[in-house]
C-alpha cells in the first residue's frame, strides 16, 4: 500500500495567491512519487481555487473538518455533502484543535459517520494531552477511538484512517515530537483497539503519526513506528520540506 502524507494547513497562508503558489509546487513534486498519495488540507475558503489545480490522482485536496448534516440552519458551516460534491475525497476529524474548541466524541462520530456515507475518506484524529506514569493514556486513546467509530460497519472500515497526534507534541509550542517508541506503542495500542472491534478487519485501517513531524524525522517514523503515513502541520507549508518527507516516503517499499 501506498505510504498516505497529508499537509494540514491549517489557518495558513493568509493570501490566496501564497496558497495557490504553494499548491502548485507542492502538486508537482508529489506527482512525482508513484509510492506515496499526497493529501493537502488547506484553509476552506481556498479548496474550490485549489481543486482547479488537481488533475492528477497522487495529489489530491481534503477538508480540515466539516459539518455532518447535508445542509440546513448552521450559520458558517460547509457540510460533507457539499464538499463531497466538488470532489473533495478527504477530511480530518477531531483534531485536537477542534476538541479544543468543544468538540465532542458525539460530535466526532456524528462527523465519521456523515463522512462515510458521502464515501469520503475520515482521517480520525486522536491523541492525549499528557502522558501519566500509569498509562492512563492509553486508556483515553482507545475510548477516543471506541467513541468515534461507534455504528461504523466492517465494510466501510476501508474508508477509516486513524492519526495519533499527541496534543503535546503539536505545534511550535512543543518541546519535541513523540520518540519513535512513543508513537511505536501507540501505533500498536491502535492495532489491538482495532482489533478488538473490528477482529482481524480491523487491520485494513491505516495509521498515521503527526506533531512536530520534519524533514528529519519523517523517514525514522515511517520506517520504525508501524505507520502508514503521516499527518504533517507545520511543515507542509513548506514545500521544499514537505517534499522532502514526500521523498522519505516514496524511498519506502509498500507494505500491506
Ligand atoms: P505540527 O506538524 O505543526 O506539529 O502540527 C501537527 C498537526 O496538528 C497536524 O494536524
Amino acid at each position: 500500500m501506498k505510504k498516505l502524507i497529508i499537509g494540514n494547513w491549517k489557518m495558513y497562508p493568509s493570501k490566496l495567491k501564497d496558497a495557490q503558489e504553494k499548491f502548485k509546487a507542492i502538486k508537482k513534486i508529489a506527482g512525482t512519487f508513484r509510492n506515496v498519495q499526497t493529501v493537502v488540507c488547506p484553509p476552506l475558503v481556498y479548496i474550490s481555487e485549489l481543486k482547479k489545480l488537481t488533475t492528477g490522482y497522487r495529489c489530491v485536496l481534503g477538508s480540515q473538518n466539516a459539518w455532518f448534516e447535508k445542509e440546513g440552519a448552521f450559520t458558517g458551516e460547509v457540510s460533507l455533502s457539499m464538499l463531497a460534491s466538488i470532489g473533495v475525497q478527504y477530511v480530518i476529524v477531531g483534531h485536537s484543535e477542534r476538541r479544543a474548541m468543544g468538540e465532542t466524541d458525539e460530535l466526532v462520530n456524528k462527523k465519521v459517520l456523515a463522512g462515510i456515507k458521502e464515501k469520503m475518506t475520515v482521517v480520525l484524529c486522536v491523541g492525549e494531552r499528557e502522558r501519566d506514569q500509569d498509562g492512563e493514556y492509553m486508556r483515553f486513546i482507545s475510548e477516543q477511538i471506541k467513541d468515534a467509530l461507534h455504528g461504523v460497519q466492517k465494510k466501510e472500515l476501508k474508508q477509516i484512517v486513524i492519526a495519533y497526534e499527541p496534543i503535546w507534541a503539536i505545534g511550535k509550542h512543543a518541546d519535541h515530537p513523540a520518540s519513535i517508541d512513543d508513537a511505536l506503542e501507540v501505533t500498536i495500542l491502535i492495532k489491538k483497539t482495532l482489533a478488538d472491534m473490528f477482529g482481524k478487519d480491523g487491520a485494513i485501517i491505516s495509521i498515521l503519526y503527526g506533531g512536530s513531524v520534519d524533514a528529519k524525522n519523517a523517514w525514522e517514523f515511517l520506517l520504525k513506528s508501524q505507520v502508514d503515513g503521516l499527518l504533517v502541520g507545520r511543515a507542509s507549508l513548506d514545500p521544499k520540506v514537505f517534499g522532502e518527507i514526500l521523498e522519505s516516503a516514496e524511498k519506502i517499499k509498500p507494505s500491506k
